[in-house]
């Protein structure tokens, strides 16, 4: 495992500031794939400060953040209740490369940004798709690999950032129909003002258990 996927190091950046440093808004993809559907148990993986799982808890999902950083969970239960929802939530610190859940089997996982090398992004991906029932759906979303070339921001090493032929790939024995797989087009903010940003998308049904 190299830096970025360590507990530390995500606690350390979590711990330096007492505001929020992904904001309490929901992913913009998020919201445009997810809004529609409807509730019931989700997993957040990788869920950080939680502006994901607060949201789908106020459209009245039962949600589960699973996160390596028992820092940035603290800072979700506190958001939690601060948006009144901490009744329909819980915590789960964990690795997502391999971890048990207290809500599966659930009819959402959703993952947001979970940069990491791809061998670990595979088994966080199998491990999520355990857990969702026949007929639940899958979301993630990602710096692409296309940002390296043709964007701006995210993570800079092509290790840790996927693309469609990568998901695809890793995706291929899995029981799953996909929906969509395709990079976005977006902006980032840099201190040489607003520059564009590829975003990879996915959106699958689970077929069977
Ligand atoms: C860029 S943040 C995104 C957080 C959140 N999904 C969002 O969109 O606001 C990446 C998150 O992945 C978590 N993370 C990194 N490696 C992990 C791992 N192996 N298992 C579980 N969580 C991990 C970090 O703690 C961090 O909260």
């Amino acid at each position: 495992m190299n830096d970025i996927t360590s507990r530390e190091y995500w606690n350390n950046k979590y711990a330096a500031t007492d505001e929020l440093i992904y904001t309490d808004v929901v992913n913009r993809f998020v919201k445009e794939y997810c809004e529609g559907l409807k509730p019931g148990k989700m997993i957040d993986l990788a869920g950080g400060e939680g502006r994901n799982s607060v949201f789908f808890a106020e459209l009245g999902w039962q949600v589960e953040n699973i996160d390596i950083s028992n820092v940035a969970l603290t800072k979700f239960l506190k958001l939690a209740a601060e948006r009144g929802v901490e009744g329909k939530v819980f915590a789960n610190c964990a690795d997502a490369t391999g971890f048990e859940s207290v809500l599966t089997p659930v009819d959402l996982g959703v993952v947001g940004y979970l940069q990491i090398p791809m061998p670990d992004l595979a088994d966080a991906l199998y491990c999520l798709i355990d857990n969702i029932k026949k007929g639940g759906v899958l979301f993630g979303v990602w710096h692409s690999l296309d940002n390296l070339s043709e964007g701006f921001g995210g993570p800079q090493d092509q290790e840790v950032l996927p693309s469609v032929e990568r998901i695809r790939e890793m995706l291929a024995e899995e029981p799953l129909e996909i929906e969509v797989l395709e990079v976005r087009d977006g902006q980032v903010q840099t201190k040489d003002g607003l520059k564009p940003s590829k975003t990879l998308v996915l959106k699958a049904k689970k077929t069977a258990n």
